[in-house]
């Protein structure tokens, strides 16, 4: 059983996802162990609670520097012995220590199709503004391997989407989580929890 701990910042429904997935048998052989927040008022936190799932904010402003944030994170996570650390919206840099301990363990979604509209800077929404002011016809979702540049690691899953006529952001948006972001994240968990392992 894959011991997988889950890393939000915000809504959660990605997190959603995954549960469902679990709950509905399209991901075998893994179980959430954890749910971790930088963010007190995220609502993926009150997700995990009503599944029955531990759920744990850690807030850098209650640490007096990064590197305090950075090593009471990793003795919290430490703490699940997870087998597989999933980023579904975590908007903090994962700190160097914790990427070389948990190396080809820890995958992020991140919302296009990589390696366009990623990086520093390119995160939620803004993934979507920059899409829309390119103008590209497809955008997407990749599932990657977390390394220790910003969505530079090895691409485990892609997916596209079609972007179409008068899209707002907001609108393609929730066209790549619901047509490919919670397809592939769940699907993703579930080749790694039988058996395909690689990112190392
Ligand atoms: C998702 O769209 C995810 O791909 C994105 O944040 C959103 C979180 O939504 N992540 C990034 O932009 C990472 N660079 P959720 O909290 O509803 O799952």
């Amino acid at each position: 059983m894959l011991r997988v701990g889950v890393m939000v910042s915000g809504g959660g429904t990605n997190l959603q996802a995954i549960l469902d997935a679990i709950d509905g048998g399209s991901i075998t052989n893994a179980s959430v162990q954890v749910v971790i927040s930088n963010n007190p008022g995220a609502y993926a936190l009150e997700r995990a609670k009503s599944h029955g799932i531990e759920a744990v904010c850690l807030s850098p402003k209650s640490f007096p520097d990064r590197a305090a944030f950075n090593k009471a994170l990793l003795e919290k996570v430490n703490e699940y012995q997870l087998d597989l650390i999933v980023l579904a919206g975590f908007l903090v840099t994962i700190p160097p220590e914790m990427i070389k301990e948990y190396r080809g363990r820890i995958i992020n979604i991140h919302p296009s199709l990589i390696p366009s509209f990623c990086g520093v800077g390119y995160y939620g929404l803004k993934v979507h503004e920059a899409a829309l002011a390119r103008g590209v016809k497809i955008t997407g979702a990749t599932v990657h391997y977390v390394d220790e540049g910003v969505d530079s690691g090895p691409i485990l899953l892609q997916k596209a989407v079609e972007v179409k006529e008068g899209d707002t952001p907001e609108v393609l948006q929730r066209r790549v989580m619901e047509e490919a972001e919670w397809k592939i994240l769940p699907e993703a968990i579930n080749r790694i929890a039988n058996g395909e392992r690689s990112g190392s």
